[in-house]
């Protein structure tokens, strides 16, 4: 099961400032991920709230069934040293999306508790960043089955089959 992890306000998203979040749903990211991960046999459960320790409840509760967290923290980035501890936690690699380019916005959004206890992020590619996360948690070895594809379909070169950069074991 991957885990999708949406924090505050991205329940707005569509409506939220669409000049620098688009106008692509809450919603219509969670079907786009629940039908990327299907390929691969993966369930999706997840959860959107702007309550940081539901979150931290959330990620605590499925913690044993998690193959993988995708994770937008939203303003939690720049702020939660409680969710840093709480994906440290996990036994399962973490990927954080954020739809905006945060490196080109606001200083403060340039501090990120969150990403050094993550194996990586996808920063500033809109909500397509969503899919390629959850494509790279599908096709990692905890929580990879064989990827079901169409016949004839584009893919020919399944992710799971490329090499591995090395990764994930910083200090910090
Ligand atoms: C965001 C960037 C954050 O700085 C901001 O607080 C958000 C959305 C993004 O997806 O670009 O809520 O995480």
């Amino acid at each position: 099961m991957i885990l999708l992890v949406n924090g505050p306000n991205l329940n707005l998203l569509g409506e939220r400032e669409p000049q620098v979040y688009g106008t692509t749903t809450l919603p219509e990211i969670e079907r786009m991920v629940e039908e990327a991960c299907a390929a691969y046999g993966q369930k999706v459960k997840a959860i959107q709230s702007n309550y940081e320790g539901a979150i931290l409840d959330f990620l605590q509760e499925n913690r044993h069934e998690a193959r993988g967290v995708l994770i937008n923290p939203g303003a939690l980035t720049h702020s939660s040293f409680a969710l840093h501890d709480c994906l440290k936690a996990l036994g399962c690699p973490v990927v954080e999306v954020h739809i905006s380019n945060v490196h080109a916005r606001e200083d403060w959004r340039k501090r990120d508790l969150v990403a050094p206890a993550t194996r990586g992020q996808i920063v500033g590619l809109g909500p397509t960043g969503y899919y390629f996360g959850a494509v790279w948690l599908c096709s990692q070895e905890s929580a990879q089955e064989q990827p079901v594809f169409d016949e004839g379909g584009a893919i020919e070169v399944a992710p799971g089959e490329l090499q591995p950069v090395p990764g994930g074991e910083y200090e910090g």
